[in-house]
């Protein structure tokens, strides 16, 4: 914890949760066993996020292109996420947490949207951390999605085409109350975005660890902080115009 510094912290981590199923390969488990231990990071993950002070949290929980797999691990991932929020919805009322989901949530199996949706009423207030689950989520879709609610608006006479910038843009996204990430890690070994927050992402610092997810815990989270506070966020200018 000494090697972070509080006045320094990135205000929106968003993290791809990678290696679950590889996690579960290597301890000769099925791969719904390693989500299942997945789920545990993910808790300890949102508990250190809370204590440190982080304001926002985004976990890619189901990406879009997450359909594409056989129908028995979609339905255990929807097992495991409806009793994550059940687990856990008294833990973010205790800890303030609000709930956010982004991506496609009409795909959603029934009983989880209805909980989803229900968990995120409930917890509307919250204000000392956003948990944001990317459900049903693709980066390319949410900005296919904009671009359609722009041109729909457009059609109806409430925006002129010179009124389109990257802020108008950035409003139409599912992150729209959201800062932009600062830090993305991504577990697993993998060195990709894989469609995840395509537009938001332009100047966020990456942390790309080998580590599998079940196997992410505290420290490792503190390192990467530590390693993103060591980074020169530019934003395209030179060191010398920072100072
Ligand atoms: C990627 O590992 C992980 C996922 C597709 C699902 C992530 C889900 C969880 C961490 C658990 C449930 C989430 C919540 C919010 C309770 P992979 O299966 O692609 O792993 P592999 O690349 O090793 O096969």
């Amino acid at each position: 914890m000494n090697m972070i510094d509080p006045q320094k912290l990135p205000r929106h981590i968003a993290i791809i949760m990678d290696g679950n199923g590889r996690w579960a390969k290597s301890h000769a488990m099925g791969r719904i066993l390693g989500h299942r231990k997945g789920a545990e990071s993910v808790r300890v993950t949102v508990r250190t996020c809370r204590r440190i002070g982080i304001e926002v949290l985004t976990l890619y929980a189901f990406s879009m292109e997450n359909w594409l797999r056989p129908a028995e691990e979609i339905r255990a991932l929807m097992k495991l996420l409806k009793e994550y929020l059940d687990m856990e919805e008294d833990e973010m009322m205790e800890q303030n947490i609000r709930l956010m989901a982004v991506g496609k949530l009409d795909l959603l199996d029934k009983n989880v949207l209805e909980k989803l949706q229900y968990t995120m009423e409930k917890t509307s207030k919250n204000v000392k951390m956003v948990l944001n689950l990317a459900l049903s989520y693709g980066g390319r879709e949410e900005i296919a999605m904009a671009a359609r609610d722009i041109l729909t608006d457009g059609l109806a006479g409430k925006i002129k085409p010179d009124e389109i910038d990257q802020q108008l843009i950035q409003r139409y996204l599912y992150t729209r109350e959201l800062p932009d990430p600062d830090l993305l890690i991504r577990t697993g070994g993998e060195w990709r975005i894989s469609n995840f927050l395509l537009f938001q992402m332009a100047y966020t610092e990456f942390y790309f660890t080998k580590t599998l997810w079940p196997d992410f815990r505290e420290e490792e989270l503190l390192e990467a902080i530590a390693q993103f506070q060591k980074r020169e966020r530019r934003f395209g200018r030179t060191s010398e115009q920072l100072i």
